[in-house]
């Protein structure tokens, strides 16, 4: 007998690609694991270190014995500590009760986002918005509204956008501040007036903050600063991208004691706590990286730098100047047929490997996404192979 391997409908949804975005970074892996010159612009994996005296903390950690269950909700002495640096960036109150810790912003957003949606609701979504969003989405078999960022205004946020999507289904408004793809932030106004127009419409109202401390121009402004009332408002926020810890898995949420207990329960049976060395490294992180932040941004300000006046340098593409995070976008329809038909080309043509736009949403389908995850020796020589590209194309 034959065996008849059924899956759940929820795996089913996660097996469907929409767009086929990942297909050109695949490729391009695929080509450098085998030795050949490709450069690789597509990941947002920081290149930098994990500071090393917090690894020296976390290998002491271990020697203590620290390798056991943790408390569902986090590590007290870590959600306290969050929650003291919440209190300095808000002004408001916030006590451990209201923190809870995962394995990565991923799982957060993930079991937020199951304890607010039901199958067939709607949640609005700015957009572009990162393409983690949509598995997330699928999962939960929900129902996501975009709202298109102003693309040609450095992807500003149009609040009355927001507003008009508003239907009888919508139970989330998600926002991304500062926002990957883009680089846009949104304002402590904007941020407001989204948050009375959510409370009064008993909306959620929920807000990825994960570059939070990569800023140039400006301070990051929390939505539980902005916020005037904070019982509909939950954030996300991690080290994977400030502290350069992707591959430590440590995120967290901020939200109303009531609401942290909901995620309790749902963490409690999803992931049963998280590793406590790795929350001891985070606790030691957060409490010793000033200088260590300052530096992150102010590599990543030069990155950006270099790559936006090259980008504007180069005959047919252009860029707008992102205020935050680790990616610019480019628009490329000058040249192309669209922004997948030239990431496909030009890793084809230059071994240069970049994001398609439509991976973010429609708005950005004449778009490229560059991660600034690599050091200015790295992108200097990949941007001479984009305008050598770009200068054959235009003949
Ligand atoms: C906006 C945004 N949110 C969340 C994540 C995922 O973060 P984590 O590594 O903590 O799961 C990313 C990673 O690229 C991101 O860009």
């Amino acid at each position: 007998m034959t065996f008849n391997a059924q899956i759940s409908q929820l795996s089913q949804r996660l097996i469907e690609e929409s767009s086929g975005v990942w297909a050109v970074h695949d490729q391009a892996c695929e080509q450098f694991a085998n030795g050949e010159d490709v450069y690789l612009l597509s990941v947002g994996d920081p290149d930098l270190a994990t500071l090393p005296s917090t690894i020296r903390a976390t290998i002491d950690s271990l020697e203590k014995g620290r390798t056991h269950y943790a408390p569902g909700m986090g590590e007290k002495h870590l959600r306290q500590i969050i929650s003291d640096i919440e209190i300095k960036s808000s002004g408001k109150h916030c006590d451990p009760s209201n923190v809870v810790i995962f394995p990565g912003a991923t799982n957060a957003i993930y079991t937020v986002m199951a304890c607010l949606l039901n199958a067939g609701e709607d949640v609005i979504v700015a957009e572009p918005m990162y393409v983690g969003y949509e598995g997330i989405f699928k999962a939960l078999n929900v129902n996501v509204v975009p709202v298109e960022l102003d693309v040609e205004n450095h992807f500003e946020l149009d609040v009355d956008r927001v507003k008009a999507a508003v239907t009888e289904k919508t139970r989330v408004v998600f926002i991304n501040t500062p926002g990957n793809p883009a680089g846009n932030m949104i304002s402590e106004q904007q941020l407001r007036d989204l948050a009375d127009f959510c409370l009064e419409n008993n909306l959620w109202l929920v807000c990825d903050e994960v570059y939070s401390m990569i800023t140039f121009d400006e301070a990051h402004t929390s939505l539980r600063k902005a916020a005037a009332k904070l019982d509909n408002v939950v954030i996300i926020d991690g080290l994977s991208k400030s502290h350069a810890m992707t591959g430590w898995r440590l995120g967290w949420t901020v939200a109303s004691t009531q609401f942290s207990q909901r995620l309790l329960d749902f963490t409690s049976s999803t992931i049963f706590g998280c590793c406590q060395f790795v929350q001891d490294a985070a606790a030691f992180a957060l409490t010793n990286d000033e200088e260590y932040i300052q530096g992150v941004r102010e590599e990543y300000r030069q990155r950006r730098n270099y790559v936006c006046e090259r980008v504007n340098s180069i005959p047919g593409i252009s860029c707008q100047v992102p205020k935050a995070g680790m990616f610019v976008m480019i628009k490329v329809d000058e040249l192309a047929e669209n922004g997948l038909r030239f990431a496909e080309d030009l890793l084809k043509k230059e071994k240069v490997s970049v994001l398609p736009g439509i991976g973010f949403g429609q708005s950005t389908t004449n778009y490229v996404r560059v991660s600034l995850a690599q050091p200015i020796n790295v992108l200097k020589p990949a941007f001479d192979r984009i305008e050598r590209y770009a200068k054959k194309l235009l003949g």
